[in-house]
């Protein structure tokens, strides 16, 4: 079995910091869905997408399981990092090396084995088609802004790592085309699930997991109920886009940015 073969990943229920067994049979991952989480501080979100990313096996402090294509999965999914079929991006995803960009990548591939030509090339234009400010693949990776490291991140996860599930924890989203980040992850199959309180990701996700106690709260399908809600804050993200990149040129706010 190799990551492309993956057709759904399941999480079975473990219990709630009182040790009360979580409200759900199971939760099914299919390639192509976002499931976004949601609740307050301490409410155990992290630790549920951390329980995804090491594949728990009623070892974690929730005890829950997770089951590849129904299965417990194989010791080299989670041992073997270039065989993990699951990235994990945090806001400490940093790049400590001193490298450029294209360097870094180059690296990043050679460790995965991968011998497609110019890879490279083709996920620094990706990470361009998620942010307004371009990354050139010869500037350091350091020197990237908050927004370029995530679109890189991002376009490093789907062209590179090429695993079929990515996990986003908390991850500040300004500087990047959220939208065109979930369109791209549908267009290339992987399943994406994120800790935001973001309205705009939240509604675009097809789930949305309620967290509270360390346990799943319950699960919200909206199957298109939220649509009004959704076109309003796409608008309005429009919006502040235009605004922002308004402000950053130095102009003056004129009517143009509210049409
Ligand atoms: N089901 C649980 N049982 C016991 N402890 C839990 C459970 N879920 C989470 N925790 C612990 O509670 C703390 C807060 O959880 P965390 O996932 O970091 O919350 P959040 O990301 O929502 O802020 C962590 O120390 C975590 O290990
Ligand atoms: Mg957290």
């Amino acid at each position: 079995m190799n990551s492309e073969t993956i057709r759904e990943i399941t999480i079975l229920p473990g219990r709630n910091r009182s040790g009360e067994t979580e409200n759900f049979d199971e939760i099914v991952i299919r390639p192509g869905d976002t499931i976004s989480i949601v609740g307050p501080t301490g409410s155990g979100k992290s630790a549920f997408i951390n329980d995804i990313e090491i594949f728990a096996a009623n070892d974690t402090v929730t005890r829950r399981t997770i089951l590849i294509n129904g299965e417990q999965p194989p010791e080299e999914y989670i041992r073997d990092p270039a065989k993990k079929p699951v990235a994990l991006i945090t806001q400490n995803t940093k790049c400590l090396a001193d490298l450029k960009v294209r360097e870094f990548l180059e690296m990043h591939i050679k460790s995965r084995g991968i011998i497609e030509a110019e890879i490279a090339g083709k996920t620094i234009d990706l990470a361009n088609e998620f942010t307004g400010e371009k990354i050139r693949p010869d500037v350091k990776m350091t020197a990237l802004s908050g927004g370029q490291t995530r679109s890189l991140m991002v376009a490093d996860a789907i062209m590179i790592s090429n695993t079929p599930l990515i996990l986003l924890d908390e991850v500040e989203n300004a500087g990047i085309f959220k939208d065109r980040v979930i369109e791209t992850l549908k267009k290339y199959k992987k399943a994406l699930i994120f800790v935001t309180h973001d309205p705009m990701v939240s509604l675009m996700s097809d789930r949305r997991i309620v967290m509270k106690d360390g346990a799943v709260h319950k699960v919200l399908e909206p199957n298109g109920s939220e649509k009004k809600a959704l076109e309003k804050v796409i608008e309005l993200d429009r919006i502040m886009y235009r605004m922002r990149e308004q402000i950053r040129a130095g102009e003056m706010m004129c009517d143009r940015a509210f049409t």
